[in-house]
């Protein structure tokens, strides 16, 4: 946790494998997997005001909103987690972070997301992007990368290639970093979400 803070501190950005224990990582994964095979899941930007904005930016994702209250044992695993790090991340950077929305996310063979920020200006109460990747066995090759521009607010410079591999969190300033979805050549999953404030 503290090594995450001190990169949001330096950088606004941070990436860290093995966030989540393997085993938690893997009863995500089957779930997901199972509410998808039960037809659970819709197209990216249907039901939530904020993602139709985006939508033309996507190809293929298809999500499932984790619905507050409802949430599943593995899903508390991760939630717990994630309520610490809210924390943590209020008190040292008094961001004003009061709850978080997520979605798993499935991005399917050829799937992608074209650049773009996470927060339109006056549009959005997302501050921090949070991403779980779910994807066992992910090789150099398997495509689905973040890439995630470094310099705040720019769509050009240096940038980090980050791979989906199972338990890897990445978060950002979701306002501040351009980032996109390099197409992936096999299924890819991931739990998304934010950090918001009022
Ligand atoms: C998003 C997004 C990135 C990823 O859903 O807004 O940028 O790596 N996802 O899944
Ligand atoms: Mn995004």
């Amino acid at each position: 946790m503290e090594e995450l803070l001190d990169a949001m501190d330096r950088h606004g950005w941070a990436t860290m494998p093995g966030y989540l224990a393997d085993a938690d990582s893997r009863r995500l994964r089957h779930e997901c997997q199972e509410s998808c095979d039960a037809g659970e899941f819709h197209q990216a930007g249907v039901g939530r005001g904020e993602g139709t904005a985006v939508r033309a930016e996507i190809c293929g994702d298809r999500v499932l909103w984790l619905q507050p209250g409802g949430e599943s044992h593995e899903q508390a695993v991760y939630l717990v987690k994630l309520e610490a790090l809210r924390l943590a991340l209020n008190q040292r950077f008094f961001l004003g972070l009061f709850d978080f929305e997520g979605h798993f996310a499935i991005y399917p063979e050829g799937g992608f997301y074209k650049p773009h920020l996470d927060r339109h200006a006056g549009t959005s109460a997302r501050v921090v992007t949070v991403i779980l990747y779910l994807n066992p066995d992910w090789q150099a090759g398997d495509g689905g990368e973040l890439k995630l521009w470094t310099n705040s607010g720019e769509q050009t410079g240096d940038f980090q290639r980050i791979e989906p591999r199972m338990g890897t969190l990445v978060c950002f300033m979701a306002g501040e970093f351009w980032h996109e979805v390099l197409p992936a050549t096999k299924e890819r999953m991931s739990i998304t979400g934010w950090f918001r404030q009022r």
